[in-house]
Formats: C-alpha cells, structure tokens, sequence
C-alpha cells in the first residue's frame, strides 16, 4: 500500500492543487459541442491544468530526489520512476499531466452525458485520473510502467484512491473548507 502510494503521489496531487489555484480561462474558452453543451465546462481552466501538473510534477522531482538518497519508509526501499533521471522524470510528468487529461476527458462525457459542472458521477469522479496517469504513463514507459505496476499495485491503488477520497473530503466537510461530506 505504501509503495503504491508512493508511486501515485504525483498523479494524486495535480487535481487538489488545480481546484486551489485554478480559475480563469476556460480550456474550450466557453465554445459548445454541436449537441449545444460546452465542451469541457468551465471547471476546466488552463490555470488549474498547469498549476496542477506542475504541483503533481515538483512532488515527483522530491521523490526521485529522495529515492536517490535510498529513501526508505518503515524499512521498506520506495520504488524508483525509472533506470535513469530523465526516464524518471519522464514518468513522474506523465504520472501528473496523465492525471488531469483524465479528468478533463472524463468532463468531457459528462457533459455530453448532459451533466453539469461539478455534477457528481460517483466512481470515475474517484477513478478518471487513475486511468489518465496509467495511460499517459504507459505510453511514455512501456517497460517501467510492466515491471512496476503490477497487478497487485494496480487493485491496490483501485480500492485505495475512493476510500482515500472519501477520507479527505470527510475532513474537509469537518474542518469547513467543503460543503458535503463527499
Ligand atoms: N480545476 C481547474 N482546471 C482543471 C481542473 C480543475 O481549474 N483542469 C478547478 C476548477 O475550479 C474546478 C475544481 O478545480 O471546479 C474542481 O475540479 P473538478 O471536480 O475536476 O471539476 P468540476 O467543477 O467538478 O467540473 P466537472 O463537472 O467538469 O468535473
Ligand atoms: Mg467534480
């Protein structure tokens, strides 16, 4: 469970910080599809896009740091992000930029699904990011991505991710900063 933590942080982090510091321009600048619905929505911004891949990104940066460093966490040696620097950096960009393509995709057929922003679609609100991260990850390192994650860390990081979720929403309904607890 740690590893596979590890392994995710920098496709957990994007979305968090893009709803902190997005805002501003819409992604499909307020266009619609030609079923008369916008494209994307205007929960999707250019600022929350690159605010978030680069806070996703930076958190990658300190873990390869550390990892260099034979970081270890309760005696257990974290998993690298590749053989190298740069194939690890490549991961730890596709780990973060996989993220909010999976989210913004996922947008995307919400709103041909008729849905409005910030309508919830329960599971792949959890799980869209998950599946962006892993295909972008996948393309940028067949090799890494096989040899790394593994069946046992993919199911792990499935049922993780919507308990995680719903724990941290949970203490933001309780700390105030979210208006439902979910
Ligand atoms: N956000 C952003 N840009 C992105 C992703 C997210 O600016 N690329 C910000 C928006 O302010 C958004 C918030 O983060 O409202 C929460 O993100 P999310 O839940 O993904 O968006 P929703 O508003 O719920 O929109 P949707 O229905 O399209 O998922
Ligand atoms: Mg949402």
């Amino acid at each position: 469970m740690i590893k596979a933590f590890w392994l995710m942080i920098p496709a957990y982090l994007p979305n968090p910080f893009a709803a902190v510091f997005g805002g501003g321009k819409p992604i499909d600048g307020g266009r619609t599809y030609k079923d008369g619905r916008r494209i994307l929505g205007d929960g999707k911004t250019y600022r929350g896009l690159f605010s978030g891949i680069f806070c996703g990104f930076l958190a990658g940066c300190i873990e390869i740091w550390l990892g260099s460093k034979g970081f270890e966490i309760m005696g257990i040696e974290m998993p690298t992000f590749g053989p190298d620097y740069a194939s690890a950096l490549i991961v730890v960009f596709a780990l973060a930029s996989g993220a909010l393509f999976g989210d913004m995709f996922k947008s995307f057929f919400k709103r041909r699904m008729g849905l409005k922003r910030g309508a919830s679609l329960p599971l792949v609100d959890q799980l869209d990011f998950v599946v962006g991260a892993w295909v972008f990850t996948y393309l940028a390192a067949p090799e890494w991505f096989m040899s790394n994650f593994t069946t046992g860390i993919m199911l792990t990081v499935l049922i993780m991710t919507p308990l995680l979720h719903l724990t941290t929403n949970i203490i933001g309904y309780i700390i105030g900063v979210k208006k439902e607890p979910w």
